[in-house]
């Protein structure tokens, strides 16, 4: 399976190098371990950013770029936990300072006991400092404290840099636009993830508890080596209403539908998507005429992911045509331009269409350029997921409609060709998912 390459980091940090121009220093940490109860941690996972620039996974790391004379001549140095055999016996394998040199091809490596002193030293003399303020209070703290060491030193001759600029400006723009390696790492993670979707259609029975149905995606998941990328929505019935439902501990009933959204991380990059079907692998006659109508908003935003259109396209898109099937079935009243202009649509689809997808789920890039939504370019890749949502107690309409919440979601790169949909080899239609379902059910 594809993975990146020291040579593609090092493509990176050069990337940055110009970036930053001559003079420069960055200061980049991975994410602090995070503390789950008395002597379990989570899983440690790298910081998307670090990783991006490293492909260092350990924890405790702190990865420091400094350009000089010109932006192309610079140095990368690495702090890292130091090799040592008990604490390996316990926790496991470390690089150690000579496989950050080895082995991720730092020009420097030091103990990460010894940040502290060595990058007051690398901060004196520079122009500007490049830092990703704001993600780590405990952190951002140690860089004051370093700025004011180095002012200290700058009243005996030496200089400490006079500008702090936000790093992740920078590798947001990067992260942003995916090469074709990581539009491949994405389809890779996609495709396990739409496995993950099959099995669960085939799997899911009348009385299955939610939980059970997470634990089939799971079970591909970890197949392949891999974690979700987000906490798993599995939600029968109205819980399919509930955006962020996530206690998936309810039983699955005969004539409800099950909205998953669920999806893998692979090689650091995610994947994200959602199927609505029924439980017992039939639509009734109402589950049927809502989800066409999403299906048909979801296609129509797929098709406006295309370079130079308006981020927000497959949005507008989307809000037009279920407004018009709201319209259409009574459950809004009124001229669809004026449920439009006014949001009424709101009560039955109160989320965005979308959003940006790359080593985070909620991926880093703005989505406004002076105030404009900025339009797609080649390697950008976003979500497209519309969705209805009628509220189990809205009285507002016929009881036959409350409780049913559809989305489907896929996710699209914006190419020279047009959409690319990462996610196709999971069904969508009615006709497709009743047809696996009822091959699954005997
Ligand atoms: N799974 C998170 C989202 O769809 O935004
Ligand atoms: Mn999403
Ligand atoms: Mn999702």
């Amino acid at each position: 399976m594809i993975k990146l390459t020291q040579e593609d980091f090092q493509q990176r940090r050069d990337c940055l190098a110009v970036h930053m121009g001559p003079n420069s220093i960055a200061i980049i940490a991975t994410s602090p371990v995070a503390y789950r109860n008395r002597d379990a941690d989570y899983k440690f996972r790298a910081d998307s950013s670090f990783y991006y620039l490293t492909g260092f996974a350990e924890p405790e790391a702190v990865a420091v770029i400094e350009t000089f004379e010109t932006a192309d001549d610079y140095t990368y140095s690495l702090f890292c936990r130091e090799r040592n055999r008990e604490m390996e016996i316990w926790n496991g394998y470390r690089a150690g300072i000579d496989g950050a040199i080895e082995d991720y091809e730092a020009d420097e490596a030091y103990a990460i006991d010894l940040l502290d002193e060595k990058i007051i030293e690398k901060l004196l003399n520079k122009a500007r400092l490049y830092y990703r303020i704001g993600h780590n209070a405990e952190f951002d703290a140690r860089v004051s404290q370093w700025i004011k060491q180095a002012d200290t030193q700058q009243r005996r001759g030496d200089g400490s840099p006079s500008q702090i600029l936000q790093l992740d400006r920078i590798l947001d723009e990067m992260r942003l636009i995916k090469s074709a390696k990581e539009i491949e790492i994405m389809q890779a993670a996609s495709v396990i993830s739409a496995q993950a979707h099959t099995r669960a259609m085939h799997q899911v029975r009348p009385g299955m508890m939610e939980y059970a149905l997470e634990a089939e995606l799971n079970y591909v998941f970890g197949q392949h080596g891999c974690v979700p990328s987000y906490n798993s929505i599995v939600g029968g019935g109205a819980n399919g209403c509930i955006l962020h439902y996530v206690e998936n501990n309810q039983p699955l009933k005969d004539g409800d539908l099950v909205l998953i959204d669920a999806a893998c991380e692979y090689e650091y990059y995610a994947s994200d998507i959602t199927r609505t079907f029924p439980v017992n692998g039939k639509f009734s006659p109402e589950q049927k005429v809502l989800y066409e109508i999403v299906l048909k908003a979801q296609l129509a935003a797929i098709d406006a992911v295309r370079i130079g259109n308006s981020y927000r396209e497959p949005h507008e898109r989307a809000v037009r045509i279920l407004t018009e099937g709201l319209a259409a079935l009574g459950l809004l009243k009124g001229n669809v331009d004026e449920l439009i202009e006014t949001e009424a649509y709101r009560q039955f689809y109160m989320h965005g269409t979308g959003h940006w997808l790359g080593m985070d789920v909620h991926d880093v890039g703005s989505y406004k350029k002076d105030g404009e939504w900025r339009s797609y370019e080649a390697g950008m890749v976003v979500t497209v997921e519309p969705g209805l949502y009628i509220a189990p107690d809205d009285e507002t309409v016929d009881k036959k409609w409350r409780g049913i919440g559809i989305r489907i979601e896929d996710d699209v790169v914006a190419t020279e060709h047009g959409p690319l949909i990462l996610t196709a080899e999971v069904v969508k239609t009615v006709t497709d998912i009743e047809h696996l379902m009822a091959q699954a059910q005997h």
